[in-house]
């Protein structure tokens, strides 16, 4: 049976990061999308469409939605990218739209729970909140692309951060640039 994800969208910046899941993702599973209201903004400023992929959008205001309750099944939820203040959301429990309240159910329901942080640098409130969202089941993947595959365009960096998601939602991908080894 096709797995079943939701994929949260919120304001921070590498939209990209979003479009690129969702193009994989959209291909081989059933996928439920929700953008905040800044999110769709900085996608606008960045030039990112996130609209027209085979899923399924939610408004993030709409808290009757089926994916707010855990008596809907789904296999997991990735925030991507993660504002500091989704992130802080999450960790205190304060589900008040879409997106924190899908995420409050994913970790109840020990759900796998992606998060794809960025900010830079980080405040001792950040660090806090993303150690109590990892304690409560969540997994922090902050958007920090390695260069040991030589990336030679922004897509490679975005593919290294987008893989590592799927690898994590155990989905199968080409999105290469695994590590092999060196005989240095
Ligand atoms: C252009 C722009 C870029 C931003 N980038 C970030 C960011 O990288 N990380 C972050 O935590 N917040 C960032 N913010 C701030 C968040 O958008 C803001 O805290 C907002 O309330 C997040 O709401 P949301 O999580 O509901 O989307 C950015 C805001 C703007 C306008």
């Amino acid at each position: 049976m096709e797995k079943e994800y939701v994929v949260g969208v919120t304001g921070a910046s590498g939209i990209c990061y979003a479009r690129r899941l969702l193009e994989v993702l959209c291909t081989v599973a059933t996928v439920h999308v929700i953008v905040s209201d800044v999110a769709t903004k900085i996608a606008a400023h960045e030039g990112v469409e996130l609209s027209g992929f085979r899923a399924k959008y939610h408004e993030n205001d709409r808290m009757f939605s089926e994916i707010a309750s855990g008596s809907y099944r789904y296999d997991g939820m990735v925030i991507i990218p993660c504002s500091q203040k989704t992130l802080a959301a999450i960790a205190h429990g304060y589900a008040d739209n879409l997106i924190t309240r899908t995420a409050d159910v994913c970790l109840k329901e020990r759900r796998t729970c992606i998060l794809v942080t960025r900010e830079t640098p980080l405040s001792e409130i950040h660090i806090n909140n993303m150690l109590a969202a990892h304690r409560a089941g969540a997994t922090i993947m902050p958007a920090s692309p390695p260069f040991y595959h030589r990336p030679r365009t922004l897509d490679d960096l975005v593919d290294m951060v987008v893989a590592r998601v799927l690898d994590h939602l155990g989905i199968e991908h080409t999105l290469g640039g695994r590590w092999s080894g060196t005989n240095a």
